[in-house]
């Protein structure tokens, strides 16, 4: 007889999906709102900054959320979501970022939205700023280069507050905080190739972006303490490509690329290895004490998206560096990529919440994780279409055991929102081509298609896990047979 294998989620484990407001929403210039750093990348993350943005571009429209959320949760509700990780679009409150008041319409859209969550039983996770700024800021003040920002931040974040201060419980201050370093218009508004912005500078930027999260942690819980704030970062665990001590070091460096975010997040302080580099490398950064006072309020939770792991290695024969994500790195010759080369590996996964849990001893949650692939939609047989997604489903299951292994590990993971349950615009190629969803969205790279969607077999799929909460990964009936 076999053993069974159960799988270990806990009975309110968050599951759900994550969305971006640049990436879904469309209605661009609709009620009041201005452009913002995602409209002025039309082409994508390493595409040229457009500003203005040109005529007509796929974030423009999107999959148009703005005005089908409601059919679009419902279809989450169906799925049985516990959770939606949203965005709210700073330019939607403050179109140009440095206004005294609001846009009211802004803010409606937003009630309603939450409001329409609430009527399903889901509740919203906010991410504050994912991936746009208002432009203005950016071509008026230099984007997160100045410090100004940090006012402008706490403004909008203010508001956001208190207007939904009892209707939201999760938050997240920025995502993917550490992409700044390889994409700094993406993270921060900054013009400019990373290889051409001072050093100084982008860690001034970033520094900024410390303070003002942290004092985002402070406000929400003077707001209310019931708040559970958390910082997140993009994170692709580095393997040593050999056991030779220097790859092992070259990994442990790379990595700390990334924990260097959550450390002064989690930590309260920035790390010695970051004080070292900032020596070595000749980099000079204002730290006011009253910003090392307020980088002590730490967080209640660490989030993060992972896609992928790489490798690292010393040797400069080997070191070739192969594009995933925004990062580059080392190819691991044991695994498999995504047709964009992103490097499938379901077990690091597990790696990556034991190294976060071992490191914190905070919350975990997984904001975001998925296969972005070409879909072909095809006839079903109730006259519809669908899409017959079995490699997305693998790929998701693989990850998600993995995860119910990292939890009997003794990892503490809050949940798992899996990245575009509907299709949306990709960041890094902005793009329909490359899909993430469980609902398919009859829109092309042209900015063609009639924005119907439909159901791809992964839909159903998703909605056992849920229902199981989490039990159909093993197939445990299967087992039962086997056995
Ligand atoms: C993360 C971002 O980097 O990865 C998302 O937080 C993004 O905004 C996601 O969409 C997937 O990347 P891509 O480029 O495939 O859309």
């Amino acid at each position: 007889m076999t053993k069974e294998i159960k799988a270990s989620f806990s009975e309110n484990f968050l599951w759900g999906g994550a969305l971006a407001a640049s990436q879904c929403e469309g209605a661009t210039l609709e009620d009041g709102k201005k452009w913002t750093t995602g409209d002025a990348m039309p082409y994508g993350v390493f595409g040229d900054v457009v500003i203005p943005p040109p005529e007509n571009y796929l974030k423009k429209e999107a999959i148009d959320f703005y005005h089908r959320y409601k059919e679009d949760i419902k279809l989450f509700a169906e799925m049985g979501f516990k959770i939606l990780r949203i965005s709210i679009s700073w330019a939607r409150i403050f179109p140009n970022g440095d206004e005294a008041e609001p846009n009211e319409k802004g803010l409606a859209f937003y009630d309603n939205l939450i409001d329409e969550l609430h009527k399903y039983g889901i509740e919203a996770m906010i991410t504050l700023v994912h991936f746009e700024t208002p432009l203005y800021l950016a071509t008026e003040y230099g984007g997160w280069t100045n410090r100004k920002m940090i006012d402008f931040y706490q403004h909008f974040v203010e508001t956001v507050y208190n207007r939904y201060k009892d209707k939201v419980k999760y938050w997240i201050t920025f995502n993917e905080i550490n992409v700044i370093l390889d994409a700094p218009f993406n993270g921060g508004g900054i013009q400019g190739k990373p290889e051409e912005i001072d050093k100084s500078v982008l860690y001034q930027a970033i520094h900024h972006q410390f303070v003002a999260s942290a004092l985002a942690t402070k406000i929400g819980h003077e707001i209310n303490p019931e708040f559970k704030i958390g910082c997140m970062v993009a994170n692709s665990p580095h393997y040593p490509l050999t056991p030779n001590p220097d790859d092992i070091l070259e990994a442990m460096k790379r990595d700390r690329e990334t924990l260097f975010f959550a450390d002064v997040h989690a930590r309260g302080k920035y790390p010695g290895y970051m004080k070292r580099y900032f020596e070595e490398n000749d980099i000079h950064i204002d730290i006011t004490s009253e910003d090392q006072e307020l980088l002590k309020h730490t967080v209640d939770f660490i989030s993060f998206s992972y896609y992928m792991s790489y490798c690292a290695t010393a040797d400069e024969k080997l070191n070739v560096q192969e594009l995933g994500n925004v990062k580059s790195a080392v190819k691991n010759p044991y695994l498999e990529a995504s047709e964009w080369g992103w490097q499938i590996d379901p077990k690091g996964l597990r790696f990556a919440l034991n190294q976060f849990y071992d490191r914190y001893q905070l919350p975990l949650f997984i904001v975001e994780n998925g296969l972005g692939a070409v879909d072909d939609l095809v006839p079903d047989e109730k006259g519809s279409y669908t899409v017959i997604d079995d490699y997305r489903i693998n790929y998701l299951k693989a990850h998600l055991q993995q995860v119910s292994e990292a939890i009997k590990d003794g990892v503490e993971l809050l949940g798992y929102t899996s990245w575009g349950p509907i299709d949306i615009v990709s960041n890094t190629i902005s793009e329909m081509k490359k899909r993430y969803g469980f609902i398919y969205v009859d829109k092309h790279n042209d900015c063609s298609g009639t924005l119907e969607r439909y159901k791809k077999k992964s839909f159903s799929w998703y909605k056992e896990v849920i229902e199981s909460n989490g039990e159909s990964l093993f197939n445990i009936e299967k087992q039962r047979k086997d056995g």
